[in-house]
């Protein structure tokens, strides 16, 4: 079949290394791409959150099955606009992907549920807003309510910066996503994130992984989009995965369904785990990004007819087949990052990386300028590696690290520690 990605960075290029290992992919394009994506599929410089404009790209392509790789598209109805004109869409629809792109909506999905999250207002008024920190005190958590491109979150450690969160987030710093604004109680206990696949009624548990949101060794600096992940997530075991399955995944599921919205795609549950019980922090509506990269190297081939059993209805005959391995990715980003970087330096050492069943470096943000791979974002490479073990799955990763030649990039040297 001829296969459409929507997306261009290293979670596509992770989708489309599993996507073409499969027999059944003819045909594979990537809209936009990026320079590692170009290596393994055609690339096409579309608008991909116009929905006509994609869906008359399809046409034009014989385009038998859509994967929407980010949340934008979701957000923006691509997928619903897809399925309109009868194409075969993995992804869910604006109302749905409404879990990801509305945080107080994710909060009333709960409460309709009784799915466990931490306690919350919402406000639309900054002195509501205030008197609300000053009577709960600190920590607490000060949330824009729409999409921020993970920036809309203050973990508020003191009144004073809660109060300056909120008035922050009222004066606009986060435009339209910050015209309402959440108020949550702070949640102790160690984060992970929980992948379920689902077609609107059955739930599939994809697997689980762990990202390092901080800049720096140690847990250190600001927070970024995510420097390094593995997979599985000890912390998420079987005992852990099949409550928050049933108190938190499928209510919300049957919840989505029974609102006339049901969910289709990859559910992503960030879960904050304490004394032996998940809670919900978040949802997203996609695959995360760098968490797709250590699933999809995992997954190989597979997941292809897992994301079409999805988007068929068909989901309750899929089985995953797990290999008992794990596997770590490394963010090489470019220095500076995510505050202000310089664009363009070159990449050296690339050519001559194992890429293979084990071993891939996912393009995240580079080109090709002048025959030479050229760093274009801010974070640039995921340098990703499978094995028997999670340390071996590092080793193997650093190994991969320290043989390219990129001085102007950086990455943390302790993906995994809290692991290991
Ligand atoms: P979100 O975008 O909602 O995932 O928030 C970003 C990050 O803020 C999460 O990954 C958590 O580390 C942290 N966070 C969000 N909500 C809470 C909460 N209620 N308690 C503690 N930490 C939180
Ligand atoms: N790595 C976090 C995310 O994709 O949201």
């Amino acid at each position: 079949m001829n296969i459409l990605i929507l997306g261009s960075g290293g979670r596509e290029h992770a989708l489309a290394w599993a996507v073409k290992q499969n027999p059944r992919t003819d045909r594979l394009i990537v809209a936009p791409g990026n320079a590692g994506i170009a290596m393994l599929a055609e690339c096409a410089d579309i608008d991909i959150l116009d929905g006509g404009v994609v869906v008359t790209f399809c046409a034009e392509n014989t385009i038998d099955f859509v994967i929407i790789g980010p949340e934008a598209p979701l957000a923006a109805g691509v997928a619903d606009a897809c399925r309109a004109a009868g194409l075969l869409t993995f992804g869910p629809s604006a109302a749905a992907a409404r879990l990801e792109a509305s945080k107080a909506f994710t909060k009333e999905i709960c409460d309709a549920c009784h799915a466990p999250t931490a306690g919350y207002a919402r406000f639309t008024d900054p002195a509501a807003a205030h008197a609300h920190v000053a009577a709960k005190g600190a920590p607490i958590v000060i949330k824009a309510d729409g999409l921020a491109a993970g920036k809309g979150v203050v973990v508020a450690m003191t009144k004073a910066e809660a109060l300056a969160a909120v008035d922050d987030m009222f004066a606009g710093s986060f435009g339209a996503a910050g015209a309402e604004v959440v108020i949550e109680e702070f949640m102790a206990g160690e984060e992970a994130s929980f992948f379920i696949l689902t077609d609107g009624v059955t739930a599939l548990a994809l697997g689980t992984a762990q990202d390092h949101k901080r800049a720096f060794d140690g847990d250190l600096g600001p927070n970024t989009g995510g420097m390094g992940a593995y997979s599985p997530a000890p912390v998420l075991t079987e005992a852990i995965q099949a409550q928050a399955m049933d108190e938190i995944v499928l209510p919300t599921i049957r919840e989505m369904a029974r609102r006339g919205t049901p969910y289709q795609g990859v559910l992503y549950a960030g879960l904050m785990i304490e004394q032996g019980r998940a809670r919900l922090v978040e949802y997203n509506a996609r695959f995360g990004d760098p968490e797709a990269q250590v699933l999809m190297l995992r997954l190989g081939a597979q997941a292809l007819d897992l994301m079409l059993a999805a988007a068929q209805g068909r989901l309750a005959e899929a089985r995953v087949n797990w290999a008992d391995d794990h596997a770590l990715t490394v963010v090489m980003a470019a220095r500076g990052y995510p505050g202000a970087y310089p664009r363009g330096s070159v990449i050296r050492g690339l050519d001559g990386l194992p890429e293979d069943s084990r071993h891939m470096v996912f393009h995240a943000g580079t080109a090709v300028q002048d025959g030479q791979i050229t760093a274009t974002g801010g974070r640039v490479l995921n340098v990703t590696a499978r094995a028997a073990t999670l340390a071996e799955a590092r080793d193997a990763a650093y190994a991969l690290v320290d043989r390219i030649d990129w001085p102007e990039g950086f990455c943390r040297r302790d993906i995994g520690w809290r692991a290991l």
